[in-house]
């Protein structure tokens, strides 16, 4: 019996691909499928980088889109496939992951609680926030001590149950094996737009590595889609974090679920030595925006009209510039995978304000840090 709902809209490449998959994964329409793919001319021509292509993730939701769609269309099919009704997940406050999380869940009826870590300020951050408290969430502070106790109590909570059924846990920034299945179906969508000749085959496919979903599906997706392009991860949340060794294990783990519901899923030998991982444009940590980075935003958005946040797209082309330059790989052909999508928040109105645990009212006021100011919101 197959385990997809919405099948009014065209079936993920994955399904495709590997159709027994279909018969037992389950899945559901979000995203609007394929993400195009764009020449950044200008772009290419002020930087001395006349291949350069952006793969435009930001727009595949209207409303609320970004890279995290893809993994939710298997993550929330998953959730309503058990019956559960509510999620428990946790990040940091101003999460793309949370909001988004929350805002689809709510579209299929589930409530959304997240237990989140203070993070530094800036207005992307106010805007999820709000973005995510329109969409229901309930928001419970932590710290990186009682992040996973309060998470536990969570879990545990009846306030969380729903009809007899725990909340459907998250991990942060929505990545497991099950999520990654989205961005492994994204490089058989860009196998597809290769073949059509929307671009050439790329050599570097440039992403941010936050909780490396992403980079891990995107790598063993290339491999499976039978790309000859590497895949470079930017490190823009934790550096011992973001290794090569442990987006390799990611990637074999999707690939060993993969295989459990379809055999003939090839085998195909992922290792560390698949990946590069490029440290140096993160800065002084996750969300602090770096000079450099802000400044290849500029030139993008002059360029071509495109908006960069300033924790992970930035950084990422940033560090693609970094590994462009320093490998001498100009004459060659690369592929920027654009995550950021700005969302519009709602006014902080009374109803809204009210619902913002005490600690977390300062994202409303304080000011952004100050590079903030040369991105659009
Ligand atoms: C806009 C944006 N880009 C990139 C990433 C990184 O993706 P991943 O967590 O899969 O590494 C995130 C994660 O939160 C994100 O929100």
């Amino acid at each position: 019996m197959s385990r997809i709902s919405m099948a009014d809209r065209p079936l993920p490449p994955l399904f495709e691909a590997y159709p027994r998959l279909a018969m037992t994964i389950s899945w559901m329409s979000i995203g609007d499928w394929p993400t195009p793919v764009m020449h950044a001319k200008s772009f290419s021509a002020d930087v001395g980088v006349p291949n350069f292509y952006v793969k435009r993730e930001d727009l595949s939701h209207a409303i609320c889109g970004g890279n995290k769609p893809r993994g939710l269309e298997f993550l929330l099919a998953d959730a309503r496939a058990k019956d559960r009704a509510s999620i428990l997940t946790f990040s940091s406050v101003g999460s793309h992951h949370i909001c988004r999380t929350a805002w689809h869940a709510r579209r299929i009826g589930m409530d959304t609680t997240a237990v989140v870590v203070d993070q530094a300020m800036a207005r992307y951050v106010r805007a999820n926030l709000l973005f995510g408290l329109q969409a229901g969430a309930r928001y419970v502070h932590a710290n990186y001590f009682t992040i996973v106790p309060r998470s536990v109590h969570e879990l545990l909570s009846h306030r969380n149950w729903r009809h007899g059924h725990p909340p459907y846990f998250i991990p942060p920034g929505g990545t497991s094996p099950r999520a990654c299945l989205g961005h492994v179906s994204a490089a058989l969508e860009l196998k597809r737009q290769v073949d059509a000749g929307a671009l050439p085959e790329p050599d570097c496919i440039y992403v941010p590595m936050g909780s490396m979903g992403t980079a891990a599906g995107l790598l063993l997706g290339v491999r499976l889609a039978g790309l000859k392009c590497r895949v470079v991860g930017v490190a823009v949340s934790y550096r011992w974090y973001c290794t090569p060794g442990r987006a390799a294990r990611l990637a074999r783990a999707t690939l060993a679920l993969m295989r459990r519901h379809d055999p003939s899923v090839p085998p195909v030998r992922i290792s560390a030595s698949d990946i590069d991982v490029v440290p140096t444009a993160l800065g002084e940590g996750y969300a602090r925006f770096t000079e450099s980075s802000i400044e290849w935003a500029e030139r993008m958005r002059k360029g071509e009209g495109l908006d960069m946040d300033g924790t992970y797209g930035a950084k990422t082309l940033d560090g693609a510039m970094q590994y462009i330059s320093n490998r001498h790989l100009r004459g060659m052909t690369h592929l920027f995978w654009h995550t950021f999508h700005a969302l519009s928040p709602p006014e902080p109105d009374e109803s809204l304000v009210s619902r913002i645990p005490a600690r977390f009212r300062r994202y409303l006021h304080d000011a952004p840090q100050p590079l903030d100011a040369r991105l659009i919101q």
